[in-house]
């Protein structure tokens, strides 16, 4: 039985990943979830696994080098989601994206070089790769990530495979493309403007809203990440895609018109500085290996509006506090 440890876990991927291991391994896994609970992180996302005897949570930063070493004993996989992600608050404040993305990183990659850790996964994003106009990005592309976020993210990226390079660390990196499913954070383009769009609120659409992101449906990400645990050779990085590029644009009248909202809702607000135009991967190589998603984006995403339409009593009470001051000075800042 392996034992996974899973940093981040009550985040949005984190949590589907716990779930979904649960749902292919049942008994034979162990999982313990490190995390610490920032505005993002969220135990109602695993309230239907918290009582499983073979499931522990602890409240820590991955910063916390006595914490993770301890947890890390008898770990066989570490799994590392935990981060900063959200772009827009990276470039409002970086401090926290450098001191848990970066620093985190190397703590985690200590303790499994110290603990002789079976399988390291980084997960990083297809952002460390920066806006492409045309074509795809490849593993050996060069890097020229655009913010604070993505810089942070390519930083740990390179300090993984570092690890693999000079101690032999059994390091796999993966940068996936944009994530939508149950479960994820309010702040982020589809949670946000499903739910704005259910309470009648305006889509603040940044710029032309014609920029592009490839989104892949939570669940085959998670399934990505399963699959490179068996068949990923160490120090190699692997793209993961959906293969369903939208516009912005796209994606909220898509919104729109299955929630039958009307188009006045659409508020077409200042760009994000620094905003990457198209975020495209090339996935041959994990396509090789024998992986590819499962999930047709057309049924995952009415899967996914009507999760959020069902689901008020799990989002209305984030979109208060923190995320309602945090929100007003983004929205104010693009007007
Ligand atoms: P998220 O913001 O929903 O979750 C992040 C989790 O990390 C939260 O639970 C938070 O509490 C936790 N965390 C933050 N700082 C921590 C610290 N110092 N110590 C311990 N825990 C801490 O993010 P997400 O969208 O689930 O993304 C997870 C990972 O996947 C991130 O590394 C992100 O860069 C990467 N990624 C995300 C996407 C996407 O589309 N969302 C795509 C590719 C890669
Ligand atoms: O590509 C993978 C990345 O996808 C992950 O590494 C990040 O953690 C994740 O947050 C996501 O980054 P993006 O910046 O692409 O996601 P976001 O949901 O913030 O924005 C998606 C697009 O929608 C982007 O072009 C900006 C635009 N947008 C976003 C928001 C929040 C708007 O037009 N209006 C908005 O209010």
């Amino acid at each position: 039985m392996k034992h996974y440890l899973v940093t981040g876990g009550a985040g949005f991927i984190g949590s589907n990943f716990i779930q979904y291991l649960f749902e292919k391994y049942g008994d034979d896994v162990r999982v313990t979830n490190l995390d610490k609970l920032t505005y993002a992180g969220n135990l109602e996302n695993l309230k239907e696994i918290e009582a499983k005897s073979n499931y522990k949570f602890v409240a820590g930063d991955i910063c916390d080098a006595a914490v993770v070493d301890a947890l890390t004993a008898d770990v066989d996989i570490i799994v590392n989601f935990a981060a900063e992600s959200h772009v827009d608050r990276s470039i409002g404040k970086p401090d926290d994206f450098i001191k848990t993305d970066i620093y985190g990183a190397f703590v985690l990659l200590e303790a499994a070089r110290n603990n002789k850790i079976e399988k390291f996964i980084q997960i990083s994003t297809d952002e460390v790769y920066g806006s492409i106009d045309k074509g795809s990005f490849k593993e050996t592309d060069v890097l020229e990530p655009s913010s604070p976020y993505s810089a942070s993210k390519a930083g740990a990226d390179r300090l993984a495979f570092s690890y693999f390079k000079t101690y032999d660390l059994p390091v796999i990196i993966s940068r996936c493309s944009n994530n939508y499913g149950p479960y994820q954070y309010p702040e982020k383009l589809i949670p946000l403007f499903v739910t704005n769009a259910l309470d009648d609120l305006e889509l603040p659409i940044y710029g032309d809203g014609k920029n592009v992101r490839d989104w892949i449906y939570v669940l085959d990400h998670c399934d990505a990440i399963d699959f490179l645990i068996e068949r990923g050779a160490d120090g190699q990085v692997y793209n993961i895609g959906g293969g369903n590029e939208c516009m912005n644009i796209e994606i909220t009248d898509l919104i729109l018109e299955t929630l039958k909202k009307p188009s006045v809702l659409k508020a077409f607000v200042k760009d994000r500085p620094g905003h990457d135009r198209r975020y495209s991967v090339e996935t041959k190589k994990i396509q090789t290996l024998g992986w590819s998603p499962k999930y047709s984006f057309e049924d995952a995403m009415k899967f996914t509006i009507e999760w959020y339409q069902d689901n008020r009593w799990w989002w209305q009470k984030l979109k208060t506090g923190e995320y309602l001051q945090f929100y007003k000075q983004n929205y104010q800042k693009a007007l």
